[in-house]
């Protein structure tokens, strides 16, 4: 399938890269030098933005919601298939600013850059399989039947390396606290994270728990300490906010 990438930033390199091995990929923008550099490295086409011809073409929107009037005021023509990027942005503000036949939204987050997304997909079913499999270069996938869903997703999977690097800067700034060298505590917080994934995958969370937490153990004693400070409920809310952002 050929795909119109639209936008030269950081989800769009990312969605190149991930995509061109199974795509022929053409990318529209507006930043010239930035243009000249993807060319350079995917070695794909590019076209500057000032006035593309968008009929019958495949286009995933890699620009920032706020951009998304701007960015498709001088397109011209209707789409086959507009896939978008754009957190928080509903279909019926898509239809209402780029023509299209057919309209997916995708949510995938930073780690997409090392083909490690985790990829909510919602929309048309007609293109379900096709949006699949573009998504899959890049990651793993998850389809759900509402835009409410992949808002929900976006709390959990798109803003997630954020929380999730909250969390991180916290352990290591603990044992900085108690005097372990920065460069060992982030050490040993990266290796936690990356041992952390099997665990998740083959076992529930409160069974990870209660293994490591032995009766009036080290494990105990922190655990309480993050229950005190009500960090759980914090998550809880966290993800409510980012939803509700979306509304
Ligand atoms: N980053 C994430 O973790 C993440 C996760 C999930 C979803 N997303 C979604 O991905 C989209 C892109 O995010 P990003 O992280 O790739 O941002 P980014 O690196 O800042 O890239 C934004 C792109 O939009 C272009 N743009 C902005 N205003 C424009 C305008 N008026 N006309 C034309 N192009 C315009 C920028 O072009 P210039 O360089 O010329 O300004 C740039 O190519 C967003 O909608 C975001 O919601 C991001």
């Amino acid at each position: 399938m050929e795909l119109i990438i639209l936008g030269s930033g950081k989800m769009a390199r990312a969605i190149i890269e991930g995509a061109r091995k199974s795509h022929t990929i053409t990318v529209v923008a507006r930043d010239e030098k930035a243009l000249s550099e993807i060319k350079k490295k995917y070695k794909v086409d590019i076209v500057n933005l000032k006035s593309f011809n968008i009929h019958g073409k495949n286009i995933i929107l890699c620009i920032k919601p706020y951009a998304l009037k701007s960015a498709t005021l001088n397109l011209m023509g209707r789409a086959n298939l507009v896939l978008s990027v754009l957190a928080g942005t509903k279909i019926s503000t898509l239809k209402q600013n780029i023509k299209s036949n057919h309209y997916i939204r995708i949510m995938p987050n930073l780690a997409a850059t090392f083909k490690k997304s985790m990829t909510t997909i919602t929309g048309d079913e007609a293109y379900k399989e096709e949006a699949i499999n573009i998504c899959k270069t890049f990651g793993d996938t998850l389809w759900v039947g509402s835009e409410k869903e992949l808002d929900i997703a976006t709390a959990v999977a798109g803003s997630g390396p954020a929380f999730l690097a909250l969390v991180a800067e916290a352990l290591s700034d603990g044992a900085v606290k108690e005097g372990l060298k920065r460069e060992d505590a982030n050490l040993l917080v990266k290796g936690l994270f990356e041992g952390f994934y099997p665990l998740l995958k083959t076992t529930h969370p409160a069974l990870i728990k209660d293994g490591v937490m032995s009766p009036g153990g080290t494990t105990a004693a922190g655990y309480s300490a993050l229950e005190e400070a009500n960090v759980r409920s914090g998550f809880i809310k966290a993800i409510t906010k980012a939803y509700e952002r979306t509304l």
